[in-house]
């Protein structure tokens, strides 16, 4: 049953859409009381805001964003659909969006939607669920809980596999990994660029552009998609489902070439790298080696398995429930490869926008019932860790759905 739904569907749907989960929800909006917890952070628009309706997009510079407000950008531009079959409540996305932060009811509408959201996120950290703990993980708190979630998933250190590695440093396996690092870049601008639905309509493209270092997840395309997603691609965080499944085209679709590539396995909680070489959740390393075989100059790394245990540790410790005990999404684990290569990194859509319509991805027309059931990733503490280290202002968040982790030196770890 969990293989069913294991990796590749899940964090391809789950990843994208908690949307429809929202949809299911209720009236009730309470502002929760520490919705503002985090006041230490000086928050700030990423943008600079300026009106030119003949502008198609909008755009950043490199060290001052800007944007232009365009009026094309309105609600009624934005696909309608109703929402999941297991869902009450139809989706409105005209309800929330706005597009000028210096009216009052614009503000108005974006703090309603953030205490939905939030309210939404919380609802469901505190649902029971049931699980078979596939991956075997074992959790005791920590005694001490002072570090800031940015300071801690720094200590998580997400990193990708060197040949240096035992058992890599002798066997076939580490034969084939590249020599370079998965990043060259150091103090880069970063984006990564969830694949939900509600990025239609955003015209982040030229934002998304912009940035040195563009981070895209799975089969997710550029083309056709450009002026709301980019173009560029410089690296991908894929599964081992895509890198296993033929239906991927691992060795021969085009968005796998010249981009370079982190593909993840979780393993078990706390096995050993002998162990996961034996027994993957899918066996990666044949496709593995095939693509590095093929394209000898590529830049295709392995995430260690290790590294990604300790990134749902750090999540549980910052989180007051518990967790699904299965891998965080590969956005989750995105974010913490990028750490040490960027200055900041703005996540687009990974904290849901107003413009959420129910699309469990914005390159198809799925509307599927398993996007409901967002649980099996513990996307919910994602969302709220990542919203805890956010800088950027609530319009930027919830309207635009960029959220910005400040990574300077002043970060105070
Ligand atoms: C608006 O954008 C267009 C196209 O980029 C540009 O040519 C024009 O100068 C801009 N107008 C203002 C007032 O910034
Ligand atoms: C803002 O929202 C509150 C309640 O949510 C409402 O009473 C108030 O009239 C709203 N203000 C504007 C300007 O829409
Ligand atoms: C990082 O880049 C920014 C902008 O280019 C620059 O101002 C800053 O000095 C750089 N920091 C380091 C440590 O290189």
């Amino acid at each position: 049953m969990l293989r069913d739904v294991s990796l590749g569907k899940c964090c391809m749907i789950c990843f994208a859409v908690f949307c429809l989960v929202f949809a299911a929800q209720l009236e009730a909006v309470t502002l929760c009381s520490d919705v503002g917890k985090y006041h230490h952070i000086d928050r700030r628009s990423v943008f600079q805001f300026k009106h030119n309706a003949s502008e198609r997009q909008l755009r950043m510079g490199a060290e001052k964003p800007s944007i232009v407000n365009d009026e094309r950008d309105a609600p009624r531009t934005r696909p309608q659909l109703r929402s999941s079959k297991n869902s009450n409540v139809a989706f409105d996305p005209t309800k929330y969006a706005c597009g000028d932060p210096s009216m009052t009811e614009c503000v108005n509408k974006t703090q309603v939607f953030k205490a939905r959201v939030l309210s939404e996120f919380r609802r469901i950290l505190k649902e029971s669920f049931e699980e078979n703990n596939y991956y075997r993980v074992h959790y005791n708190k920590p005694i001490f809980d002072g570090e800031s979630e940015l300071c801690r998933l720094k200590r998580a250190d997400v990193r990708t596999l060197s040949w240096r590695d035992p058992p890599f440093n002798w066997n076939e396996i580490g034969s084939y990994f590249p020599l370079n690092p998965l990043f060259k870049e150091r103090n880069a601008s970063c984006a990564v660029i969830a694949s939900a639905g509600s990025l239609k309509g955003s015209r982040l493209g030229d934002f998304i552009d912009d940035h040195d270092v563009v981070m895209r997840f799975n089969h997710a395309p550029t083309k056709g998609f450009e002026v709301d997603v980019g173009s560029k691609t410089t690296v991908r965080v894929v599964n081992s489902q895509v890198v296993t499944k033929k239906e991927f085209k691992l060795l021969t679709a085009k968005h796998f070439r010249h981009v370079s590539i982190a593909a993840w396995d979780p393993g078990k909680f706390d096995q050993s790298l002998e162990e996961w070489i034996k027994s993957p959740d899918f066996n990666l390393f044949e496709n593995f080696k095939k693509y590095r075989e093929k394209y000898p100059g590529s830049n295709f790394h392995l995430v260690d398995p290790r590294s990604i245990w300790r990134a749902w540790t750090a999540l549980q410790d910052k989180t007051h429930t518990k967790i699904m005990r299965n891998p965080p999404t590969s956005g989750f684990i995105g974010l913490g490869l990028l750490i040490p290569a960027c200055r900041y990194i703005d996540m687009i859509e990974y904290i849901p926008s107003s413009r959420m319509n129910g699309l469990c991805h914005y390159y198809d027309s799925e509307i599927n019932s398993a996007c409901t059931f967002g649980s099996w990733h513990p996307l919910a503490a994602e969302k709220l860790y990542v919203l805890q280290m956010n800088t950027a202002d609530e319009f930027t968040t919830f309207q635009r759905g960029v959220v910005r982790i400040s990574l300077d030196s002043n970060s105070g770890c």
